[in-house]
């Protein structure tokens, strides 16, 4: 048994999540998740909501609520469509906790003890019109890297460049769009993770193993660009952690809090500490997921994203973790994901453009969007979400693949035998290579899932789907029992242990449908299986089984047109 950290990048408190952020991260770390819990394997599946710096603020501003109460709210409402779409966190925690407060002020101390802190004297946009300084997303403006003119002062979302506030051209305020700004100063302090360049290019290099996708993102910032310069970790935010060094307060800083950034990825070991004191545990259960000195040696610790993401996982979280000279597990797979646009366009969160995912619990179960979202998950290269495909590849994978098989095979041997396993001839030869080849897809679909390489899992798993239909197709049980009822029990005998087999399979992707599956055959609990010959000869002659209700309803061509319609234009972001 090996022992698996997981965890999925924390989403943003401000409003309820697009489909393409489910795919970038929650959706790909569940599917993992599940598939090592299913091997047998301890699994710590760790997520939470980010809860502080602009994002937060901004959103709580627009709802008219207090802070605290806008993100009290909207992590529930996170939690529950999360669980909507079958997220098997073990804790599903908020950056806010006071286990994230106690943690992120340990950190800076930490930091601050072994002289990668410096206080400087700021400079920060100054609004006139607002009365303020405004931080990070409180402006906006042009990316100079790619000129992009909805740039973010923290980030640009379409180049994935860091930036300052002060890098935008034409900057203007989020909050009242005037352009009245200046330029003042104030104290603040910064990380020098400049000094760690070699040792970050000397952990990044030492992980062969990561997806070119993220090396690549890595390797740009830490080298070309200019990604590791020193950067302010602290802001002129009422609403956060404040700063201070572990216990102590920090001279000259009262009234700051530490940047969203630097909490954030923080979260994920203080996370782990609100899942112990929810089942009433003590730290020793924690930290021997997060501790190499108590425990996590052997924890394989796996990091799911979107590529915007990658920059601060790769240089400026683990510069927090190696400055504090500390023995934190870091990170030893990070597998990041492109974008999946909408429709010809990008989905958007502060544009409301796309389906979220409150919206697609409504339209549809959600083993329908996991399937669709995973098979097509932008690995490799972004991808798009169009209603078509969505309609022909769930049809076609889900109703006449899956669905259809289940419902012949069960229908047909109520109608010629009876609703249990049916007795009589032997396993032949169609059956024997049929069992040799599902025992090398088997394999394969290990190795996919093994390696966190989801479309080819996916592949995989509709390979052994449509396996068994071509066996049906080729054997025909409806025909042989004309002539031969024993060869053809022992057909039907053989494709009712494939839906069992289908079950523990299909589960990490949907585990719904393969829940049910499991109760349509009177199966008490899943089995990996190890060897598919044993497998299809675990439902023995007489064990009685249902004939399930459809399984995968098709979609209707109204219906797309209907959805294609509705999902034209840009929602109001989420009350
Ligand atoms: O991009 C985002 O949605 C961020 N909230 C992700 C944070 S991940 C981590 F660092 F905590
Ligand atoms: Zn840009």
């Amino acid at each position: 048994m090996t022992r698996h950290l997981i965890t999925s990048a924390i989403p943003y408190i401000n409003g309820i999540k697009h489909l393409g952020n489910l795919i970038g991260s929650q959706l790909p770390a569940d599917l993992y998740a599940r598939y090592q819990r299913a091997r047998g394997n301890e699994v710590l599946f760790l997520c939470a909501t980010d809860e502080h710096g602009t994002p937060a603020e901004l959103a709580a501003a627009k709802a008219g609520k207090p802070v605290a109460e806008y993100c009290a709210e909207m992590h529930d409402v996170q939690a529950r469509i999360a669980d909507g779409f079958r997220m098997s966190f073990d804790h599903f925690g908020r950056s806010s906790s006071a286990e994230n407060h106690k943690l992120t002020q340990h950190f800076a101390g930490k930091l601050q003890d072994a002289g990668l802190i410096r206080e400087v004297s700021d400079k920060q946009i100054y609004s006139n019109t607002d009365g303020r300084f405004l931080p990070d997303r409180y402006v906006e403006g042009t990316c100079p890297n790619c000129d992009y003119d909805k740039a973010r002062g923290d980030q640009c979302e379409n180049c994935t460049k860091q930036l300052d506030p002060t890098d935008l051209v034409n900057p203007r305020s989020a909050i009242s769009g005037s352009t009245d700004l200046e330029v003042r100063e104030t104290k603040h302090l910064f990380l020098r993770q400049s000094t760690m360049r070699d040792q970050l290019d000397a952990w990044i290099e030492s992980k062969k193993d990561w997806p070119i996708l993220t090396t690549s993102i890595a390797r740009k910032w830490l080298r070309d660009g200019d990604g590791l310069r020193d950067r302010g970790i602290t802001r002129d935010l009422d609403w956060g952690i404040p700063v201070k060094n572990g216990d102590a307060d920090w001279p000259e800083m009262e009234g700051k809090v530490f940047y969203v950034w630097f909490d954030a990825p923080i979260e994920y070991i203080a996370c782990a500490g609100e899942w112990a004191a929810a089942n009433g545990e003590d730290d020793a259960a924690w930290e021997r997921w997060w501790r190499t000195d108590k425990g996590a040696e052997d924890v394989t610790y796996t990091q799911f994203m979107g590529k915007d993401n990658v920059p601060f996982h790769t240089l400026s979280f683990p510069a927090t973790i190696l400055g504090s000279g500390e023995p934190w597990k870091m990170v030893d797979h990070l597998k990041s994901f492109n974008f999946l646009n909408y429709d010809g366009g990008q989905f958007s969160t502060s544009q409301g453009r796309g389906v979220f995912m409150d919206q697609a619990l409504d339209l549809l179960p959600p083993d329908y969007w996991r399937w669709w979202l995973l098979s097509h998950c932008p690995e490799n290269s972004d991808s798009e979400f169009t209603w078509e495909n969505f309609q022909q590849s769930t049809n076609k994978d889900l109703a006449d693949v899956l669905g259809n098989f289940v419902s012949r095979v069960t229908k047909f041997c109520r109608s010629k035998f009876s609703e249990a396993v049916p007795e009589g001839g032997e396993y032949g030869a169609e059956e024997h290579n049929l069992i040799t080849d599902l025992q090398v897809r088997l394999e394969r679909y290990q190795d996919h899932m093994d390696a966190i390489e989801v479309r080819k899992a996916a592949a995989e798993l509709r390979g052994i789907w449509v396996a068994g239909n071509e066996y049906l197709q080729t054997t025909a049980p409806w025909t042989t029992f004309k002539t031969d009822p024993d060869q053809a029990a022992a057909q039907i005998r053989l494709a009712l242990n494939l839906i069992g087999f289908y079950a523990n399979l299909s589960a990490p992707f949907i585990p719904d449908a393969a829940k049910s599956l499991l109760e349509t055959m009177h199966i008490d609990a899943f089995e990996w299986p190890k060897h598919v010959a044993a497998a299809l000869s675990i439902l023995e002659v007489g064990h009685a089984f249902d004939v399930p209700e459809v399984l995968f309803a098709k979609i209707s061509d109204e219906d797309t047109a209907a959805w294609q319609e509705r999902f034209s234009g840009t929602r109001e972001p989420a009350k």
